[in-house]
């Protein structure tokens, strides 16, 4: 065998071991006690980042959906809980896996678009039903150094072509609303 093959082979082999390395299935996402998330039950999205409390939604004007989810004004406040809803049959929230966030009210969290070059985080989705239709209603909770961030990065439907970023803040008249962006928000959750 020539030494160029037998290099060749030894490459493709480390190649197929490394890719045969990656887990089965994603771990749960852990909350701040270092529980498993749990499918349906409440939790609080606790931002890290200075500036602004838990996760709320307030009315908006002059957005596609009429309500928007934001950062609460207040430091203090752990803002209102979320459900999560995976795209497949679970019982614990894992990490990169396609998720419905759904405040207690019912409305469903949804990327719109705002303005030529922003997309903002609304409460105009619907639940369920992954694919084409629904593709801009599912998120994604990912690792973030210790902590967690999340991200919109659909894979609810193999031909669509959307951009995946994470999900930041984007000051607007003082209103912390949560849209894509480059600087992730870390967020750690507790059970409410
Ligand atoms: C989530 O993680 C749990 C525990 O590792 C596993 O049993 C389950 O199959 C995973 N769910 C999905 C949808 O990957
Ligand atoms: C909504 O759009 C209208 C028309 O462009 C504008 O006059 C109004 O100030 C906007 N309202 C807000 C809250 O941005």
């Amino acid at each position: 065998m020539s030494s160029l093959l037998y290099v060749f082979l030894l490459f493709a082999a480390f190649i197929s071991h490394s890719g045969a390395a990656r887990p089965a299935t994603d771990p749960p996402v852990k909350d701040m006690y270092n529980n498993p998330l749990i499918v349906g039950i409440r939790y609080f999205v606790l931002p890290l980042t200075p500036g602004g409390g838990g996760l709320t939604y307030i009315e908006t004007q002059n957005t596609t959906c009429p309500g928007t989810v934001v950062q609460d004004q207040n430091e203090a406040s752990r803002g209102i809980p979320v459900k999560f809803w995976p795209s497949v049959q679970s019982t614990t929230v894992n990490v990169s896996t396609d998720l419905n966030v759904q405040f207690p009210d019912y409305t469903i969290w949804r990327l719109d678009s705002f303005g030529t070059d922003q997309y903002l985080v609304s409460i105009c989705g619907v639940r369920g039903n992954p694919g084409r239709e629904t593709v801009s209603n599912w998120f994604k909770i990912e690792k973030f150094q210790f902590n967690y961030k999340i991200r919109f990065c659909p894979t609810v439907c193999d031909e669509c072509r959307v951009m995946w970023r994470d999900i930041g803040v984007f000051v607007k008249d003082g209103k912390r609303i949560l849209a894509l962006s480059d600087v992730p928000l870390m967020v750690l959750f507790q059970k409410a």
